[in-house]
């Protein structure tokens, strides 16, 4: 087959190293892709959110399938816009359509769709210019932490918890009246603060059937022991320690099943990913956030575990006949470390010549933020590489992993030491 991915950051990597390695991949491309995903396809500088340039080189290249990376081209619709033009309706693409999107594109439209199909969640309300004052009544009403989420897509800087009431309020004021997340806080949902520990689960279906991934977690701050600024993600684990098998069928009943049957009831034409963001609350899973596609850096250490063919899945996925596939995991432990630009994620500089990533055996590396010129590799993104590694427990995976990511080297490298530090 020939196979389109489209993003350019860790989880593309890892989705070009799995998809590459399968006996039914014959040509891998990747827009716009980066420094790593080269070595596993053929990247080509198209936007993943330019729909009118990709679809002319699919057909072009007679591309049979398109796999999507990234949250913005499904928010924006990118399968419906393949399935609206007759040259291009026969190219399956993994990700939902615009209504399935939703999920991750609207957090109201997220809250309403757990109400309606049961799923355990926070409770909130949503807010707009229309009724700003009885969201500062709300905020009166609850004990904090105060959790305020813009509804839109906000670069995964949308979501504000807050200890004082008045500055909740003046946060909320400061969303709606003067659009602090843009056009993404016009509208604001405020929810009831849930006090746990998190996790993730990824959910491929084929929008009847379903299949659970191992469970992950990823450290979103950038400073040791879960402090500072919030980023993309300094690493993740998997599977995690808490969570049992007892936990995942929990999850499975309460949590994926009314999932899967909701988007089925909404009629969204749900051929992906769907990543579930969830906080352990007690022994009950509570559902904080969905998202339309794989989490990054969860992938980095999900995928690498998966030993089914992926290209085989989405095929059935594609032919609604996921059903029938069996999947298979490696009995380990899987750690990633991102190796992070110095500024990180506030400001910081590219372009740093980067040394030692190809000479390292015993990890697998990904790519995020790289750029490849004349032979040479150099630092593009705030997040730059992970470093995953495989272990007989999360220790050693862990270990590995560190080890590695001390051998590479660039200007102001910066990582964190302590990812799974509480199960260690
Ligand atoms: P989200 O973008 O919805 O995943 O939220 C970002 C982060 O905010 C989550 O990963 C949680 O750490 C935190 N968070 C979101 N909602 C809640 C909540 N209701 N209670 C506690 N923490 C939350
Ligand atoms: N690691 C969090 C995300 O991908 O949204």
């Amino acid at each position: 087959m020939n196979i389109l991915l489209l993003g350019s950051g860790g989880r593309e990597h890892a989705l070009a190293w799995k998809l590459s390695r399968s006996p039914l991949c014959k040509n891998l491309w990747i827009a716009p892709g980066n420094g790593g995903t080269r070595n596993n396809g053929t990247n080509v500088n198209i936007s993943a959110t330019d729909f009118d340039a990709l679809a002319a080189f699919a057909l072009e290249k007679t591309i049979d399938m398109v796999v999507v990376g990234p949250e913005d081209p499904l928010v924006l619709g990118v399968v419906d816009y393949f399935k609206a033009a007759p040259s291009l309706q026969n190219i399956p693409v993994i990700g939902p359509d615009k209504l399935g999107a939703q999920l991750e594109g609207s957090k109201a439209f997220a809250k309403q769709f757990m109400m309606k199909y049961n799923v355990p969640t926070a409770g909130y309300m949503e807010f707009d210019s229309n009724n700003v004052n009885d969201g500062l009544a709300y905020i009166d009403s609850l004990t904090p932490p105060i959790v305020l989420k813009a509804d839109g897509l906000a670069a995964g800087k949308g979501v504000l918890i807050i200890q004082d009431k008045e500055e909740a309020k003046a946060a909320l004021k400061d969303m709606i009246l003067e659009s602090r997340f843009g056009d993404a806080s016009k509208k604001v949902v405020i929810e009831e603060f849930l006090d746990g520990i998190e996790f993730s689960v990824f959910v491929l279906t084929d929008g009847t059937s379903y299949k659970i991934l191992p469970p992950a977690k990823d450290y979103k701050r950038v400073g040791e022991g879960d402090t500072g600024l919030n980023t993309g993600g300094m690493g993740a684990i998997s599977p995690v320690p808490f969570v049992t098998e007892e936990l995942m069928r929990v999850v499975e009943e309460t949590v994926v099943k009314p999932t899967i049957a909701g988007i089925k009831a909404e009629g969204m034409d749900y051929k992906g990913f769907v990543y579930i963001g969830l906080i352990k609350v007690g022994d009950e899973p509570k559902v904080i956030e969905y998202n339309c596609r794989l989490g990054d850096p969860e992938t980095e250490v999900v995928i690498p575990l998966l030993e089914t063919d992926l290209v085989k899945l989405f095929r059935a996925v594609a032919g609604g006949y996921l059903g029938e596939e069996e999947l298979e995991f490696k009995d380990e432990h899987c750690a990633t470390i991102m190796l992070v630009s110095g500024g990180y994620p506030g400001e910081y500089e590219k372009g740093q010549h980067i040394t030692g990533a190809y000479e390292i055996e015993d990890s697998l590396i990904f790519h995020a933020g790289t750029k490849e010129h004349d032979s040479m590799l150099y630092t593009n993104g705030g997040r730059v590489i992970a470093v995953t590694s495989f272990g007989k427990t999360l220790k050693s995976a862990l270990e590995t992993s560190l080890k590695n990511a001390h051998r590479i080297h660039f200007d102001g490298k910066n990582y964190r030491k302590d990812i799974g530090y509480e199960f260690l």
